[in-house]
């Protein structure tokens, strides 16, 4: 159980920092940063394997419980969410979706890595 956790932990923040960190570098517009298909399916990749995994250890770590620290993950786990769905629906102007989904996953991060201090 210890090893799943600790594996599944890695592969969601090696995704989740793939995705919130390629969403922050693709956030102006200048033609070194375009957002190819291919980029944009890696990203996405990347989002569904950090939603999968966040999901799995909230399911396995957090559980019903209650507190701050879910709390936390909570906030951090709906931006993600809606992260995800600006930067799918938004087709027609991508670099506005690039631009809100680096908020929304800036918010995220935060969340998720203060999540075990907040008392
Ligand atoms: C729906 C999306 C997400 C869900 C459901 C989710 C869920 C979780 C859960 C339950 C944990 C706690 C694991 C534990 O303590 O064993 C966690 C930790 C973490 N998450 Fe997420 N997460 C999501 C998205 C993201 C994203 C997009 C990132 C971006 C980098 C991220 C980064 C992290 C990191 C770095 C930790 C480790 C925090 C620590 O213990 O120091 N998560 N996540």
């Amino acid at each position: 159980m210890r090893i799943l956790v600790m594996a599944l932990i890695s592969l969601h923040a090696l995704a989740g920092v793939f995705w919130a960190g390629s969403t922050l570098a693709l956030t102006h517009g200048s033609p070194a940063h375009r957002i190819t298909p291919e980029l944009f399916r890696a990203q996405m990749a990347a989002a569904v394997l950090a939603i999968v995994a966040g999901g799995t250890l909230w399911g396995l770590v957090i559980g019903g419980a209650h507190g701050p620290m879910a709390d936390s993950l909570a906030v951090g786990a709906l931006c993600a969410l809606v992260a995800a769905g600006v930067q799918g629906g938004m087709r027609s102007s991508p670099v506005m979706a690039q631009r809100i989904a680096a908020v929304l996953l800036s918010v995220t991060v935060v969340c998720m890595v203060i999540s075990p201090y907040v008392t």
